[in-house]
């Protein structure tokens, strides 16, 4: 199992100094077989590696670059966040498609920066409620894995997340059903494009303490990507801790 939390854009100095020891502090002793990954914004990445001495929590980031390197003014690249301490980088999270309209081509050319970079993208897909109340989820979300995903990388590992857009700091989560339906249609697209089946697939969308275990539940469940909450350093710790 993997908890990510993605902290957006969010904290000062002082607080992300205090979320990420709290976090670490609390599980230094647990002995967790889950591993937790904490997504900051980027410019305390460094800061807070050298502040956590945690070895079962790792450091992403929330976004990279489509390129590699020249006049991208305010762009960083997958080279530069693998040097600075990530092991693992969100890409075609809904707020950057929504926001700054990321296309799914971007969201593969930033996978695969990641990929060659060593580190292991998080995939995000996700849709609207338009697209769940008219039966088209399942539609949607194979098209974004179709054209998001790389599929012929080497060293090819990657994390999808499935985060429908309305559940997203909203409160509202889907049934364990549809939570179920979506990750066995995602299964099947990986076998069907030969994708290795250790694949784990996140959900993400109004996680909290007193939701965590009934995701937990589900059986092709391979962690939670959370926001809100993942700011709250003892109730992210507690869902780690629920994590096992
Ligand atoms: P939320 O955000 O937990 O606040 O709903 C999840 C996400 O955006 O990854």
């Amino acid at each position: 199992m993997l908890i990510a939390g993605n902290w957006k854009l969010n904290c000062n100095i002082r607080e992300a100094i205090e979320i990420s020891s709290s976090i670490s502090n609390t599980l230094a002793d647990k002995n967790l077989i889950s591993d937790v990954v904490l997504f900051p914004p980027v410019i305390y990445i460094d800061l807070i590696k050298n502040k956590i001495n945690n070895s079962k929590i790792c450091l992403g980031a929330q976004d990279c670059s489509i390129h590699i390197s020249g006049a991208h003014t305010g762009d960083i690249s997958a080279s530069m966040l693998y040097e600075i301490g990530c092991k693992y980088t969100i890409v075609g999270h809904s707020e950057r498609r929504i926001n700054k309209h990321e296309s799914n081509n971007d969201i593969y050319l930033k996978a695969k920066n990641v990929i060659n970079n060593k580190m292991i993208p998080i995939i995000c897909v996700g849709e609207n409620a338009k697209d769940r109340e008219s039966g088209n989820a399942l539609n949607v979300i194979e098209k974004q894995l179709s054209e998001s995903i790389p599929k012929n990388e080497k060293n090819f590992e990657f994390i999808i997340a499935y985060e429908p857009i309305w559940a997203i700091g909203s409160g509202k989560v889907p049934t364990l059903e549809s939570i179920n339906e979506m990750f066995n249609m995602i299964r099947l697209w990986l076998l069907n494009n030969g994708i290795d089946k250790s694949i784990k697939i996140l959900y993400g969308g109004s996680v909290n303490k007193g939701n965590a275990n009934e995701f937990f539940s589900c059986k092709n469940l391979g962690g939670l990507l959370i926001g809100g909450v993942s700011l709250k350093a003892s109730e992210f710790s507690e869902i780690c801790i629920m994590a096992g």
